[in-house]
Parts: structure tokens; sequence; C-alpha cells
């Protein structure tokens, strides 16, 4: 895009100093008229002695941030000390327009598993400051990880309490497995808040709908309470899409420009190592993360990489669809493929190689079995796994025959927890437990209805514990011997300040695969 000085002069009025610089220079010392910190602070990615550091200037958040469309330089500083009197790295960004203004930076020379703080600066214009820690040592078996994850936190649907919750726990790190937005509105007549934009197709769209977003206080606290990992699951861009594919069959040029979009921008809003994003509508965000010889998480792609759907629902040319199983066999076709051959592959040698005591295989949805029929017929939703059964029971059997130490799936998108047995035949009971899963509830968006989960509960005797009723996340407390998940429930996501409990917890024991539940 062509940036004319017209437009620079007419845009910066956020700006008020350096209104006689040339557009190509960076703008050094800019002065705000209002902070163009709102968006908060977070970061991610943590290895032993790095870490990822984000935040985006945007003055303006909700109208394309407000900024001039000139680059703008950002110092940052991470320290050792809330106080910033033992600073450990320090440096200068520079903020561009192409980026929304959104800085990147890797932080360096930090010390394992160990506690920092870190904050940003612009013109006269200081940051909060936000925590993080580094992942422990590569060679560490013995100490102790404290995580959470989170999905689906549709604004509309309701306040971010859990996200209160979670900043108050402590937590080493955040997994973050999707549907961080929602690109539309649905289900709940009683919105207990209003996307401010319609549907988002364009970057400036889609930037918007993540300002509003991020301007949540509980959501900025939980970013700036840790470090996250990331994935997307469908709403960063389009419900049910796949691949190439939009759920109503856009020409492909078109949706791909619309993937680009979004990509961008959840690259833009997210603490994402520097340079994920480099153009186009491609984006790599699968990837392993060691946190010593404790986990070893490999966090995977659910969306880019998959196969089209199959079965689509009567009036939809595309998606998922809830599907008697008899009146699909194209679903159990072998070859196709969640995550795509090279995904696949590289998912196959990272469990192989991994040397840790726990793991963990953090992906967007539920893995098990799950006929949902309310009565005797077999219904099940092809959008997840059981659209994609030969993929599933392929991996599990390669998990089975490496004998993969202490594998354990979590995952997100159906808004109800869970707990329960991964098998390589869902269907025998003899059939050994393979792995253990756990899914967290949504964040706010809406759960299933109550018949659904009794029915899930009574036809599936490999799912332990369901409860659609509550929003909330999962928090895991890991030790070399034992892996404990806590469910942690949300009493009134209209409330903001509503009370979170933990609703159920569940413990494995090293090299007993299958969730149990916790009688100490
Ligand atoms: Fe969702």
């Amino acid at each position: 895009m062509q940036n004319t000085r017209r437009d620079f002069l007419l845009r910066s009025a956020a700006l008020s100093a350096a209104l006689s610089l040339p557009v190509s220079r960076v703008l050094a010392q800019p002065r705000f008229d209002r902070n163009p910190f709102v968006l908060g602070v977070a970061s991610g990615y943590p290895q032993p002695e790095a870490v990822v550091l984000w935040t985006r200037l945007a003055p303006d958040p909700l109208h394309g941030g407000g900024m001039p469309e000139a680059p703008v330089a950002v110092h940052w500083e991470i320290a050792a000390d809330v106080r910033f009197r033992k600073i450990i790295d320090r440096g200068e960004a520079i903020a561009t327009p192409q980026f929304a203004h959104a800085v990147h930076v890797q932080a360096r020379g930090l010390a394992p598993a160990h506690w920092y703080w870190y904050r940003f600066m612009a013109g006269d214009a200081v940051s909060a400051v936000g925590r993080t820690r580094t992942a422990p040592a590569v060679d560490d078996a013995r100490g102790r990880i404290a995580f959470a994850i989170a999905s689906c936190q549709h604004y509309e649907h309701g306040h971010y309490a859990a996200y209160r919750d979670m900043a108050q726990q402590e937590l080493d790190f955040v997994v973050h497995v999707g549907d961080y937005i929602y690109e539309g509105s649905w289900g709940r007549r009683d919105k207990v808040r209003e996307h401010h934009t319609t549907e988002p197709y364009t970057l400036a769209d889609y930037r918007n709908r993540y300002a509003q977003y991020k301007l949540d206080p509980h959501l900025q606290a939980a970013h700036a309470a840790c470090p996250w990992l990331v994935t997307w699951d469908d709403h960063e861009v389009d419900n049910d899409y796949a691949g190439d594919r939009s759920q109503d069959m856009d020409p492909v040029d078109v949706f791909l420009q619309r993937r680009a979009a979004a990509y961008q921008a959840y690259y833009e809003h997210m603490p994402l190592p520097p340079g994920t994003w480099t153009g186009g509508p491609d984006m790599k965000i699968y990837g392993t993360h060691a946190m010593g010889n404790i986990a070893r998480i490999q966090l995977l792609d659910m969306r880019q990489y998959r196969d089209y759907h199959v079965c689509p629902r009567q009036n939809r040319k595309a998606g998922g669809n809830q599907v008697n199983v008899l009146d699909c066999p194209e679903r159990t076709q072998p070859g196709r493929s969640l995550l795509g051959a090279t995904q696949e592959q590289w998912l196959e040698n990272a469990l192989a190689q991994s040397p840790a005591r726990w793991n963990v295989i953090a992906q967007t949805t539920l893995m098990a079995q799950a006929d949902r029929g309310i009565a005797e017929e077999r219904v099940v939703y092809t959008d997840g796994w059981d659209g994609y059964p030969a993929a599933r029971e392929k991996l599990l059997r390669y998990i089975a025959a490496r004998k993969i130490r202490n594998p354990v799936v979590l995952g997100g998108d159906v808004h109800f927890a869970m707990a329960g047995n991964l098998k390589t035949d869902f269907d025998d009971e003899r059939s050994p437990v393979v792995a253990s899963e756990f899914v967290t509830t949504s964040i706010s968006s809406l759960g299933p209805a109550r018949a659904r989960i009794e029915a899930l509960l009574a036809k599936n005797p490999h799912v332990k514990f369901a409860n659609g009723a509550r929003r909330g996340y999962a928090k895991f407390t890991v030790t070399p011997r034992r892996w404990e998940t806590s469910f942690r429930a949300v009493v009134n996501v209209a409330d903001d300040q509503s009370r979170v409990y933990e609703m159920a917890n569940y413990v494995i024991e090293d090299r007993r695969p299958g969730p149990q539940r916790d009688k100490s």
C-alpha cells in the first residue's frame, strides 16, 4: 500500500509531534494525546533463556488503531525485579504500519525457570508491566510445572471472569487452543455485550475485532501474568473452514485473501515469535515446546492443512455437520487427514524423539470418539476428529506401538469440560487405554444442552467426566510422578466478578494412562 503525505497528515491526529518529518523516517520521540498501550502487553513461547514480548501501539484501538502511517520506535526492557532495577535485556523495536504497529521481540540472556518483568516505552508513554517466566532448563526432570488451557471466548456470550481467576493462579504458562475471537454472532439472544462491528473480511476488520477482545481487562491480566502458547481454530478466520475452503464455498482465491488477512491480524495480536507471519495466506504455527524433561508440548494446527469435510449440512455447501454414521460412509475413508501429511509426519517424529516424562498433544478439539445421538442411532460431529476417524486411529496406534511415555491430549472447541480415555478401538471395552484426554470448557461461549451431555456420558463409556453447564478453563499441575487436572468453573458468565470454583479434579499417575478421580 502506498501512503501519501496527505494521508499521513490526515491520520496523524493522535500523534501531535513530528508532523514535519518525512513519512519514511522513524518517529523516535512520538508524543501521544492518548495512551497507545491500551491493548496491554503479553509474552509467549518461553524457552530456558528467551521469551517473546508483545505489544501494539493503538491509541484509538477500535477504529484502526489511530497511529500515523509511519514507523515508530518502541523501547522495551526486561528485568529480574518488578521495579526494573536489575535489567537483563533491553532494546529498540520499530513498530510499523504494515503490522498495525504491533511489536514482537525476543528477549534473551535469561535464566531457566525464573520470573521476569517487562514493559515498553514510546515517546513519553509507558506500558503496563507484564510478568513472564522462562521454561525449565532442557535437562530439568525434577521440577513442577503449572499451566492452563483456554478456548472459545465469544465476546457477546459473556465476561471473562475465567481469566480473572486464571491470572491469580501462579501459572508458568497458558496454552490457548483456539476461538480467541469469533467472526460471527450466534447463539445467545440475551447478549452480555456486543461486537462493535459486523463480520470481519478485511485486514482492517480483523484488527478492529481483535482490538475489541483485547481491550477486556481480565484477558489483559491473564496475558500479563505469564507467557502463552497459542494455536487457532476456525473462528479466527471463518466458521468451519477447512484449508482453502470456506463453509460457503467462496472462490478459493477470494477465501485465501480473507485467510491471509485473518492470519496476519492473528500474528499482530498474539505473542508469537517475530517473523511467524511472512506474508500471504500461509503461516506455520504448529511446533514443539519443551518444558524441561518434565513435559513436552506438541502444539497442533487443525485448520490450515485438513482435508475437506464430508457430508455437509443440507442447507450449506461445506463445513461440519452432525451425521448419523450410517448416512455418511465417506467419513471413514482411509487417508483422510486432519493435520495434513507433513504435520502428521512431524508429530510422529516429535513424539518418538521426546525424552519427556509427560507428552502433551495440545490441539483444538475433542479427540475421543463421541456418539452424540440422543436416541439409539449413532450421531457424530464431522468438524472434529470424528470426521477423520482413520487419522485418529493411525495416531493412537502409533502412540501405542512406540510406547510414548504418558501421552496426554488436551483440547477445547466443544464448549464442555471432559476427561476421558483414548483407545485405538473405542467400541471394544477390552481395547487398552492408550492416552489420557482433557478438554476445557469454553471461557465464555455458550455450552451445549444438558440432554447432549447426558447422552454423551451414557453412550461413550471411555468418557469419564463431562460438564457443559459451566464456562471456565482447565488447570494442570505436573510433577514427574503425577499429573493433576483441575476444572475451574465460572458461576455466572454474565458477571465479570463472578466466583470461580473447582468443579472437578482428576489425576494421572506416571505410566498409568487414563484420568482417575482425585481422592487425595
Ligand atoms: Fe468455539
